[in-house]
């Protein structure tokens, strides 16, 4: 039982950091047309594996608040420590590296 939730967690974490290091594949076939939203891209990445189940693949919300006007109501910063320490109903996002933090907070702060 140990050993294969090492492997889950190891496998996982290999998984993670070949999205983390390189971005290379999804951002490289959309890079033509959307030139300048690469950064837009590896924040909805984190978005989708971290956030959605709770907020909504598309923001519009589900077991936690629609985002798709967060920015109206909190900055990056506020948005950044949400994610750390969790808030009310939301727990904190452990699992979220303080880069990834970071990313998904600009790009949903830009949510207005
Ligand atoms: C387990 C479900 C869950 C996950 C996963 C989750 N959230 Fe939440 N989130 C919530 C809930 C529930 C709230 C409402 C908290 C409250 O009662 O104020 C919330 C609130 C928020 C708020 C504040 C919204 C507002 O209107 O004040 C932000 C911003 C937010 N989440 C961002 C994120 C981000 C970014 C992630 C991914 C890194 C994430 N959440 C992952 C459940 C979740």
């Amino acid at each position: 039982m140990k050993k294969l939730l090492m492997t889950v967690l190891f496998g996982s974490a290999i998984v993670l950091g070949a999205c983390g290091g390189g971005g290379d594949n999804a951002d490289k076939n959309k890079g033509g047309e959307s030139g300048g939203t690469e950064n837009a891209s590896a924040a909805e990445d984190i978005f989708q594996s971290n956030c959605s189940s709770c907020h909504g693949s598309d923001l519009s919300g589900g077991a936690g608040p629609d985002l798709t006007k967060v920015g109206k109501k909190h900055d990056a910063k506020e948005i950044e420590d949400i994610i750390h320490n969790g808030k009310d109903g939301m727990p904190a996002q452990t699992q979220v590296s303080d880069k990834d933090a970071k990313t998904v907070a600009e790009w949903l702060a830009s949510k207005k």
